[in-house]
């Protein structure tokens, strides 16, 4: 069975795990005991409208209210910013099918780590989650949540833009939202939940007062609409780069495939609803805004809905930073909730200390990953910036979805008589990875900086620890896992995937 794989390789034994349970209780930790009598699991929680919240409600976040500007910037004209618009969905909808055959296909949580691990083995898997754990989830928290604050600031304009309240904002939006996620699966759902609605009813109106517009004859920007198109391939890769940060979010649900109810049906079609619904508001958000102001004043605007706002809502208009704030919260829940998950899935391989993987033995939640994940994005918040942290997330990112599609095409040469749910013409996972390899040279050759390098050499960085720690296990962690499991109340848990 393709999930026991993963403790067979790393382990070499699936009751390692187990036994240290019970030594745990021989050394007096009530736990020990408490799991093997209880059986503590993740429930099976996510039907399919939570699978679709999840995937809408982290995909949407601050990207459809900061990127119009600097699309239609780059591209040059309204024709092509919409044509990014559309075809960035276009590729998360690629990017969302090839991960359903995997979703479906290696049915554990933990999203690229199990994929890579059944495709490429511990080493690749383990590179995966170091740079999704230490870069690619804390830095995608760290952007929303910093957004947000800066949204924040602006209810206070006379104020200015001081950086250190700002953070402060960013971090204590961090913690609620460590403290939601690891006392309930539940709450963290209905937070999700509560806040897709939120922010869909906001867009709704932004694309309502657009068609409004449309139908009053406010239709100039259409016309002619291509002139003053770039003509730089390379320029309009980096406005693909600022419309898929807005997109970012369609993979979440394959990281708690095993907290799905239904999987085999569920996941497919969560993602795929996710990502068209997605696209259809964010292409119909775009051409509103463009009801309302021209081009030359979108460019002008530093807050793009903001200014939507004053235009067409008058008096009203608060609602839309409001909105704004309720995207992002729930955007940045939707990482933390989906990104605990990937500590989850490599502590419980032994890829992490174990105790990561252990979750609350009354509340069931992944109460250590979520922690960490969460204490390295306040780190980040302390010492970076947005812009480089989006550089570095963007590169790392499609790296590794490009690698995660590699697999998928190698999976079947390797997995070739397995039984599949999906199986997608092969033509589009090809297509996806030609696209993930443009992305992450052309911002290269477009303009080689040192931050490129940095990224790569932490790529590939993570190998300084696997080689002592993962693969020599030359550090005993065995007290602090005691401990820390009476401090927290966790366990192992039992549940195995199929
Ligand atoms: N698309 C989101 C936004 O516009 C960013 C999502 C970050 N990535 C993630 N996996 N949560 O802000």
């Amino acid at each position: 069975m393709s999930g026991h794989g993963v403790y067979e390789k790393l382990t070499g034994d699936n009751g390692v795990r187990h036994r240290k349970g019970e030594e745990t209780s021989d050394q007096g930790s009530q736990y020990g005991s408490v799991v093997i009598e209880n059986e503590v699991e993740l429930k099976k929680e996510v039907g399919l409208i939570g699978g679709i919240s999840l995937i809408v409600g982290t995909i949407i976040g601050s990207g459809i209210f900061i990127s119009p500007k600097g699309v239609l910037q780059m591209t040059g004209s309204v024709g092509l910013s919409l044509i990014v618009w559309a075809g960035s969905g276009v590729l998360a909808m690629l990017g969302s099918l090839c991960y359903s055959e995997l979703g479906t296909l290696v049915k554990q949580s933990g999203g690229e780590y199990a994929y890579l691990n059944e495709a490429f083995g511990p080493i690749v898997a383990f590179l995966y989650a170091w740079n999704s754990i230490i870069v690619i989830r804390p830095s995608s928290i760290a952007i929303i949540c910093l957004t947000f604050a800066e949204y924040v600031e602006s209810f206070f304009p006379s104020c200015g833009t001081p950086q250190i309240p700002m953070k402060i904002v960013a971090a204590a939006a961090i913690v609620t939202l460590m403290i939601v996620n690891s006392l309930s699966v539940k709450a963290a759902a209905r937070v999700q939940i509560l806040f897709t609605a939120a922010k869909l009813i906001a867009l709704g109106i932004i694309i309502v007062g657009g068609i409004v517009k449309m139908a009053q004859g406010s239709t100039s920007e259409f016309k002619d609409s291509f002139k003053g198109t770039t003509k730089s391939p390379s320029i309009i890769a980096l406005a693909f780069y600022q419309a898929l940060w807005a997109y970012d979010g369609w993979n979440n649900l394959n990281y708690v495939t095993e907290e799905i109810d239904k999987p085999e049906k569920n996941l497919p079609r969560a993602n795929i609803i996710g990502v068209a619904l997605v696209t259809v508001v964010y292409v119909l958000t775009n051409i509103s805004y463009l009801t309302a102001m021209t081009s030359a004043e979108l460019l002008k605007s530093s807050a793009v809905a903001v200014t939507w706002g004053d235009r067409v809502l008058g008096s009203a208009a608060t609602i839309l930073p409001v909105a704004v704030l309720f995207s992002t919260y729930g955007s940045a829940n939707g990482t933390v909730f989906s990104g605990g998950r990937v500590v989850f899935v490599a502590g419980r391989a032994g890829h992490l200390p174990e105790f990561m993987s252990y979750i609350h033995v009354k509340l069931l939640t992944p109460m250590p990953s979520i922690i960490f994940t969460c204490s390295i994005a306040l780190i980040m918040i302390g010492i970076s910036n947005i812009s480089t942290l989006v550089d570095f997330f963007s590169f790392t990112a499609w790296l590794f979805y490009g690698v995660t599609v590699a697999s998928l095409l190698v999976m079947r040469f390797t997995k070739k008589n397995e039984k599949r749910v999906i199986k997608l013409p092969i033509v589009i996972p090809i297509l996806f990875l030609l696209c993930a390899i443009y992305l992450v040279i052309a911002p290269i050759v477009e303009d080689p900086q040192i931050q490129f390098l940095y990224a790569a050499i932490f790529v590939v960085g993570g190998l300084v620890f696997y080689i002592p720690f993962v693969h020599f296990k030359i550090l005993k962690i065995d007290t602090i896992t005691t401990w820390l499991q009476m401090f927290l109340e966790i366990a192992p848990s039992q549940h195995m995937p199929e």
